[in-house]
């Protein structure tokens, strides 16, 4: 198998892997969002997410491989970091949980798009233009999901920022007591 194709393959087996554990991660998602518009964007993509790995599917077929999965540890790290967030957000006011998981569902669009987009490229260069394309299918898709989640930021931040102004500084309090006693007891 030419270099390329190898390099192809295994990202390609990488990528799987990753999009198999978001069609896992994104229904939980879409659970804990509570705004609505949030909750819809994640269903849908939730739906784009099962035709990735379709797509990936196809991708094998063309290049004569077999559809195998390999741990994708980035992809790990960014959904466990999620379901931090998820855990994290019971706690919190509406707009800055949601804000926090729109925030996590967005790194990890930018992991995938910079999978997709150098994958797109090798297969180009490699001259396997149907891959290129069904790369660049996926690739449309998440670009599109993660201007989505900018835009239903922007009202969340808005709120966001809005409780932030009535709230008392509490932290700054605790940091100030501190720092007195620390002053004090260097005397
Ligand atoms: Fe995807
Ligand atoms: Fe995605």
């Amino acid at each position: 198998m030419p270099a390329l194709d190898e390099i192809l393959v295994e990202e390609l087996q990488d990528l799987l892997h990753a999009e198999n554990q978001l069609v896992k991660a994104l229904p939980k998602m879409a659970k804990a969002a509570r705004d609505p518009k949030l909750r819809e964007a994640f269903q849908t993509h939730l739906e784009e997410t099962k035709g990735h790995v379709e797509r990936l599917k196809q991708a094998f077929e063309l290049l004569g491989a077999k559809a195998k999965a390999k741990p994708c540890k980035g992809m790990q790290g960014l959904v466990e970091e999620g379901q931090e967030i998820i855990a994290e957000g019971k706690e919190k006011e509406e707009a800055v949980a949601d804000l926090a998981l729109a925030g996590a569902a967005q790194k990890v669009e930018h992991y995938e798009i910079s999978g997709y987009g150098t994958l797109r490229t090798v297969a180009e260069r490699a001259g396997h233009t149907k891959v290129a394309k069904l790369l660049a299918q996926t690739l449309a898709e998440e670009e599109k999901t993660d201007k989505l989640l900018t835009e239903l930021s922007a009202p969340l931040l808005e709120q966001a920022s809005q409780g932030e102004e009535e709230e008392p500084e509490e932290e700054d309090e605790q940091q100030a007591s501190k720092s007195r006693r620390s002053s004090r007891s260097g005397r």
